[in-house]
């Protein structure tokens, strides 16, 4: 049968009517994906997964969240949508805008929106509003002018964005046939990690799964309240897209953090961008800056052996890495780019001398 959606797949475990018309690019049933080169580099038996969710239609998981919030903002008679974003919530809120005839306001922290996402806003069609603040600022904003305007919130504060998102754990429930020891995520307002909770409790709940993991949060050191413990007034990462002082999902996270025995941690924006690295050159998976922080969590904790050996561990990679061209290349050797003269003279010899 064709695949038509999560929603259409989980329907029975969503807030959605049969007459309720469905908002959707075909978001959902991304590829869960055995690591092989790098445990064996690595010398461990833990059975490393990525989920890959930058193989959602705009790119990132925001589409498992999105295509529920639209759904209901269009059946809740909604004519357009807003977001404060740092880049893929904006994509992904402009193209189911788009899809659903409404339309989007996006509300983005000015120069620190990666291209690809930025691109994504323009050329769905949002009003795209650049801030001089942070993705902080922008939310503050949000809450304030949604009591005002006759808009809906599309953030993850709204509640059906979660219920969207708790998908991705049931497929990966279904797909391993059990739920993994441990799951890892990058965590900014801390929706994500939430909603991955909340699916899995769901499935345990239901008899779907007989354990639920323990959850794994990193961030990025600029950007770690959850480390602090408290708020940080002027994050900084070249992970923009976690690039958050101000969680919106505090409380839910930390109790999440506590009930699945889970902890959090930090990396610095080196860190990261080795693991984007190591990703794209040992396995062939290009994410963005941000999603190679669950891996780079992953792979510190199984070195320590706080993640025993033999353990199934799921990282999920939130965004593709298409999403920030320019972070991409800049990490690369330009110079190693080889300029010649199309001739086959001077292709083979550029093949010989770099075997
Ligand atoms: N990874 C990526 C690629 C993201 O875009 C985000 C959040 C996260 C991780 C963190 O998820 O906030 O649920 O903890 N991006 C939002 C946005 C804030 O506006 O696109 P979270």
């Amino acid at each position: 049968m064709r695949y038509t959606g999560l929603i259409e797949r989980y329907r029975d475990r969503l807030p959605v009517g049969d007459k309720t018309r469905l908002i959707s690019l075909g978001e959902g049933n991304t590829p869960l994906i055995r690591l092989e080169n790098i445990p064996c580099e690595m010398g461990t038996q833990v059975k490393l997964y990525i989920k890959y969710e930058g193989l959602n239609p705009t790119g990132s998981f925001k589409d498992r969240g999105m295509t529920m919030a639209v759904t209901k903002a269009v059946e809740s008679g909604s004519k357009a949508i807003i977001c404060a974003s740092t880049g893929n919530t904006s994509a992904a809120a402009a193209a189911y805008a788009a899809r659903a005839g409404i339309k989007a306001f996006v509300i983005i922290p000015e120069g620190k929106i990666a291209l690809g996402k930025l691109a994504q806003a323009m050329i769905h069609g949002s009003t795209i509003i650049q801030i001089k603040g942070n993705f902080d600022d922008g939310m503050q904003l949000v809450k304030e002018v949604a009591e005002f305007a006759p808009v809906s919130i599309v953030n993850s504060i709204n509640p059906f964005r979660l219920q969207g998102q708790k998908t991705a754990a049931f497929e990966i429930i279904e797909e391993l046939g059990h739920a993994p020891d441990y799951h890892c995520l990058p965590v900014g307002n801390a929706g994500n990690i939430t909603a991955h909770w909340m699916g899995y409790t769901e499935y345990f709940d239901a008899g779907k799964a007989s354990s639920t993991p323990t959850m794994l949060g990193y961030q990025a050191e600029g950007a770690a309240p959850f480390i602090h413990g408290s708020k940080v007034e002027k994050p900084e990462t070249i992970a923009t897209a976690i690039r958050i002082g101000n969680p919106q999902s505090w409380d839910k996270a930390i109790k999440l953090s506590k009930d699945s025995n889970g902890w959090f941690d930090c990396f610095s924006d080196k860190e990261i961008l080795a693991t984007q690295k190591l990703l794209t050159e040992k396995e062939g998976i290009f994410c963005e800056p941000a999603s190679a922080i669950s891996v780079a969590g992953a792979l510190k904790d199984i070195e320590s052996g706080k993640i025993p050996d033999g353990s199934s561990v799921v990282c999920t990679l939130t965004g593709h890495g298409l999403k920030d061209p320019d972070t991409a290349i800049s990490q690369c050797d330009t110079d190693a780019m080889i300029n010649i003269n199309p001739t086959l003279e001077e292709v083979k010899k550029a093949i010989l001398e770099n075997m």
